[in-house]
């Protein structure tokens, strides 16, 4: 049983300490409480995201593990996301306010709820929760099973927890999370640079 290595990224310029270290993980502590302070903390972090003209479009769903809403939220994830993200304190879905009561679209409820879930992410790690954002999940049961209005959309399911025993972890789990951590270069995701 090889150890997990340290997962921080190896940057080209120098970042805040937290961009390189925060990562995400698949073995989480399935007996560990949510560690309330530092998930109140990471809440408040994404309520001070930005937002196009403040208007806050992002809501979140939060199911403790344990609870019914877990279950539904779990049961909504897609493949291999099932078989691990049970396993943290809970799981926070990330619900956009698309348009607003009376059909006024707000064109980037998308945009800023993901920026809020980074805010969430970011502050979550500072506070020692793990965390690992989820696009695979059925946005439609998800919504069917919290009765959403059609202009909320689910846009990510995240599992927040404490860092489990890798080591006690499965192969297929140990082997994904010492996967070398890469990025492109920076350069390749400039189209300009004048
Ligand atoms: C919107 C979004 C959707 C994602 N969906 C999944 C997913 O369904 N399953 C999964 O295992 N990881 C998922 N990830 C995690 C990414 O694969 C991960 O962030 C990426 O590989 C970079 O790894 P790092 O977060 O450890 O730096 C998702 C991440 C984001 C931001």
């Amino acid at each position: 049983m090889s150890p997990i290595p340290t997962r921080t990224a190896v940057t080209d310029s120098p970042v805040l300490d937290i961009f390189a270290e925060r990562w995400s993980t698949r073995i989480f502590d399935e007996t560990a409480p949510l560690d309330e302070a530092a998930f109140a903390s990471a809440l408040e972090a994404a309520r001070w995201a930005p937002s196009a003209g403040n208007t806050q479009p992002w809501h979140a769903i939060v199911a403790r593990r344990g609870t019914a809403e877990h279950q539904r939220v779990l049961d909504a994830l897609l493949g291999f996301n099932q078989s691990w993200a049970g396993s943290a304190s809970a799981l926070v879905v990330f619900v956009a306010e698309t348009a607003r009561e009376d059909g006024d679209p707000l064109n980037w409820a998308v945009y800023d709820t993901g920026q809020a879930a980074a805010y969430f992410t970011i502050q979550a790690h500072a506070g020692g929760l793990a965390t690992h954002q989820m696009g695979g999940f059925q946005r439609d049961q998800v919504a069917a099973a919290f009765d959403l209005d059609p202009r909320f959309e689910p846009i990510a399911v995240v599992a927040v927890g404490t860092l489990g025993d890798a080591g006690a972890a499965s192969e297929i789990l140990r082997e994904r999370e010492s996967a070398p951590r890469t990025r492109r270069p920076v350069a390749e995701s400039l189209f300009v640079d004048a």
